[in-house]
Order: C-alpha cells, then structure tokens, then sequence
C-alpha cells in the first residue's frame, strides 16, 4: 500500500481492537480516523446485517452528509449486491451503474467491502467520494484488512 495513511490507520484500529469495549466503538474509531485522515474518503459507514431481520443492513457508525437509505435490503443498491455477492464492489462512476442507491449528488465513485465473522457475512464498510475512479487496488486492500479486523472482533466477541 502506497499511502502510509493506510499502514498507520490498520496499525492504530489493531491496536483499538485489542482493548475495544463493544463493535460499534471499533467501528467509530474506524470511520473517526479514516474521514481525519483520507481526503478522498468523503463519506464512510459500516452498515451491518439487522440480526431481527436478515436480509436487511442497518446504517451503524458513519462520517459525511447524512443518508436517507439508513435501512437497505440485500436485494437493493451497491450495498446490497456486495453482500450478495460476497465480494468487494468497485463502482468508478456511479451514474453508470443502474443499482447505485443516491446519497450525495456530489459522490462520484464507491467501495463497498463485505466484513465477515468467521465464514458469515455481518455487515460491510461503504466509502464514497467525490471523484471518480477514486477507488484503487491500494484502497481495496487497505479496507479488507480493516473489514477483516472487525470482523475478526465481532467473532471473538460473539454472544
Ligand atoms: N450508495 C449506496 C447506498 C448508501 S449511501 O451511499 C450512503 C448503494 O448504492 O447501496
């Protein structure tokens, strides 16, 4: 990874995880350091699988404008198809893709990045910016291993 943003962050979220009271402070710290540190990270969230009702994510911790689509189907949106699918998703100029969900006129491209605990899908983390084809392989790899921290945290954490 290029930027030494990325090695820095996942050094200080390991670290955070270790003592971490609960997953939704993890995940604030997470999106916390991301948005003071990442400037084409201009909106950030991890929305997690509702555990009442499967099939649907719930928006949790977030940075930037605030969003209508707080509650989104698996069967709906970018978010939705990365679940689906079980892959990360990449989307370089979200006007071209007919399942993108609207938050921002001023987002242009999007990753979403599915979390696991174990070998289940919980939730994933979305990234939008307001450039397109702002999204690489450094950002890809830099936002699995954070996804893979948490969820790593919520298996070990598990009721
Ligand atoms: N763009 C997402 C919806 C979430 S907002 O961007 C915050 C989607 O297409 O699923």
């Amino acid at each position: 990874m290029s930027n030494p943003q990325f090695q820095q962050i996942l050094a200080d979220v390991r670290r955070f995880a270790e003592a971490a009271t609960n997953a939704t402070a993890l995940e604030e710290f997470c999106v916390s350091r991301m948005s003071e540190n990442l400037p084409h990270y201009n909106w950030i969230g991890f929305y997690m699988l509702d555990r009442n009702e499967p099939g649907v994510l719930v928006l949790c911790p977030f940075r930037g404008a605030p969003t209508e689509h707080v509650r989104i189907p698996v069967t709906e949106g970018i978010c939705g198809a990365a679940v689906a699918q079980g892959n990360t998703i990449i989307i370089n100029d979200v006007t071209s893709d007919p399942r993108y969900l609207a938050c921002s006129l001023e987002t242009k491209s999007e990753i979403v990045v599915p979390i696991r605990a174990g070998a289940e899908i919980v939730g994933e983390i979305d990234v939008d910016s307001h450039s397109r084809s702002a999204f690489g392989p450094d950002d890809r790899v830099f936002l699995e291993e954070c996804a893979a921290i948490v969820g790593d945290y919520i298996a070990e954490h598990r009721d």
